[in-house]
């Protein structure tokens, strides 16, 4: 298999600046290269690009969003080993290809223009449901050095639990503290102690745990406000089954100001882990 490798989707500076920062400094934490990728949408109409006029203008955009991009990364992390490509095709079906073989993929969460923006928004919908890796959803215009904190929302679920290593992780890496946030329903019998288990894990001897009553995704976002990283599950506890995302997963992903890290749950079942 490829070597492991962290990979962000491009789709034009200014609104990817923030994720390609973000994405090149958690590369370089992880020791690990870096892959830019844009998706050439144009590909997949069925326009015949070969001969008309606007083709080579198109890919030449595309080119230079490639290049663009590739230089921002070098700039923000020189010495990392970075590669970049135009790939055709929707972003999310580029994406999710690329999940299967990435450590972790790191989206913009907008982009100028406001039809291009709701396609990239559905493409974070859909990698968060469904790529095999985590995914990460950083905003563009806001001072990622800001928070001192990673918090996880934890509700006992499996991929919850794979929210807590994936939290606990960047927070070792980044020197972070870590806050492990459960909320409880109100009629919610509090004698299982949700969080029991997580206090004997390893890394989170230094973690905070907080347990608070009420709504959970507003609480989540609220002990959220000093954080630098916001990580949840795709899917919880509970719920509908019909819903592919979560409501507290989709919820914070639309509304937590700091990155969001978004475990799937095709990223936690491993299929072929036999
Ligand atoms: N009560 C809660 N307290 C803390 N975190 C929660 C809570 N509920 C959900 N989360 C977080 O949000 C993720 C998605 O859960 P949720 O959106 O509630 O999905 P579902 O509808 O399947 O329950 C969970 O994996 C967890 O990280
Ligand atoms: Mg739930």
């Amino acid at each position: 298999m490829a070597e492991k490798r962290v990979v962000i989707g491009i789709d034009g500076a200014p609104d990817c600046e923030n994720a390609i920062r973000w994405g090149a400094a958690e590369a370089a934490a992880r020791g690990v290269g870096l892959h830019l990728v844009h998706a050439f949408v144009w590909a997949e109409f069925k326009v015949p690009l070969g001969a008309s006029d606007v083709a080579p203008g198109l890919w030449a955009y595309a080119d230079g969003i490639v290049a663009d991009a590739l230089e921002l990364a070098r700039k923000f992390e020189p010495g990392l080993p970075v590669t970049a490509s135009r790939a055709d095709g929707f972003p999310a079906a580029v994406l999710l290809a690329e999940s299967r073989c990435a450590e972790l993929i790191v989206l913009g969460s907008r982009v100028s223009g406001r039809l291009v923006g709701l396609l990239v928004s559905s493409t974070g919908m859909e990698l968060a449901t469904h790529a095999h890796c985590p995914v990460v959803v950083v905003r563009p215009g806001v001072d990622l050095a800001v928070g001192s904190r990673v918090v996880i929302g934890y509700d006992g679920s499996p991929a919850a639990d794979a929210a807590i290593d994936f939290g606990l992780g960047y927070a070792r890496r980044h020197g972070l503290v870590a806050r492990i946030v459960t909320v409880l329903a109100e009629d919610e019998d509090d004698d299982h102690d949700l969080t029991a288990a997580l206090r004997a894990h390893q890394d989170a001897r230094a973690a905070e745990f907080i347990e608070v009553t009420g709504h959970p995704a507003e609480l989540l976002l609220e002990w959220s406000a000093d954080a630098q990283l916001l990580v949840v599950g795709s899917r919880g506890r509970g719920g509908f089954s019909g819903l592919l995302l979560g409501s507290v997963s989709q919820t914070v992903l639309h509304q937590a100001p700091c990155p969001v890290a978004v475990i799937p749950r095709s990223a936690v079942e491993v299929p072929d882990a036999h």
